[in-house]
């Protein structure tokens, strides 16, 4: 995975270009609304923990990814927070939580279906019942097919990042190749895959886990750089 995304090369980068995104706030508002009671919480696929961080003020929180860069840049840039390196295919933290989250389009690298059902069993084996689900995901395919360019800038760096999209609808993979050219003159180039679950399909892997969607909400923007995503609340009823 490290291998294809630029951002798992370079967390710092990552955090970088994600410092106005208010997915913390959105989520937080959504578990005050559906579980105002909760004080506990996992993050599964947390990356560089910079929504973990926000959330960490008001609960208390775990986080959890797969990348040991990522875990590691986490842990250097926010050292108060207890993140674990763990696929959440498969991880058992043992304790169960009133909120448990998978932000970012982290649940959109796991592709296979049977994956994705393992996931929703991680999800429900760290739920008490009533628990709050909040997952950001996309919800649908970017098909348009020609480039679309964007500048990123950070504090320490400015890139034009050219974009192009595949769309497989039959393995529902969209395939997104990103061409970054540096003010310095380095290129890179990336390419990223992530399965689109559809609502209905959220619903179908939801109800498997021993969850039911009460809300799903339309973050959709036809965003150059990210595609249509969506948040999906769900409740744990066993
Ligand atoms: C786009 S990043 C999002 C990170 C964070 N949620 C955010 O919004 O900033 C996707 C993250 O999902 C993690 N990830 C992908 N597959 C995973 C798995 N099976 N188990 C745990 N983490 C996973 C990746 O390592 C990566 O850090």
């Amino acid at each position: 995975m490290k291998a294809t995304n630029l951002f798992y090369r370079d967390p710092a980068l990552y955090d970088a270009v994600q410092a106005d995104s208010d997915a913390a706030g959105t989520c937080q508002a959504l578990i005050d609304q559906h579980r105002p009671d909760a004080a506990t919480l996992v993050d599964f696929g947390c990356g560089t923990g910079r929504d973990l961080e926000i959330l960490a003020k008001r609960f208390e929180c775990v986080g959890v990814d797969l990348q040991e860069r990522m875990v590691a840049h986490a842990r250097r840039a926010r050292p108060g927070l207890d993140i674990r390196t763990g696929d959440m295919r498969a991880y058992r933290l043992g304790r169960r939580v009133d909120a448990v989250t998978c932000l970012g389009n982290s649940l959109a690298y796991v592709h296979d279906n049977n994956a994705v059902q393992d996931v929703f069993a991680t999800f429900a084996a760290h739920a008490r019942p009533g628990a709050v689900l909040v997952l950001c995901s996309p919800v649908s395919p970017i098909t348009q097919t020609e480039p679309a360019t964007a500048t990123v800038e950070t504090s320490d760096t400015r890139a034009t990042v050219t974009v192009h999209y595949e769309w497989d609808l039959r393995t529902q993979i969209n395939t997104m190749h990103r061409l970054w050219t540096f003010e310095s003159g380095h290129e890179a180039r990336d390419v990223i895959r992530r399965r689109v679950l559809f609502p209905r399909e959220l619903e179908h892997y939801a109800a498997g886990g021993g969850f039911e969607v009460v809300d799903m909400v339309d973050e959709s923007g036809p965003g150059t750089l990210t595609g249509p995503t969506a948040y999906t609340v769900a409740r744990y009823r066993s």
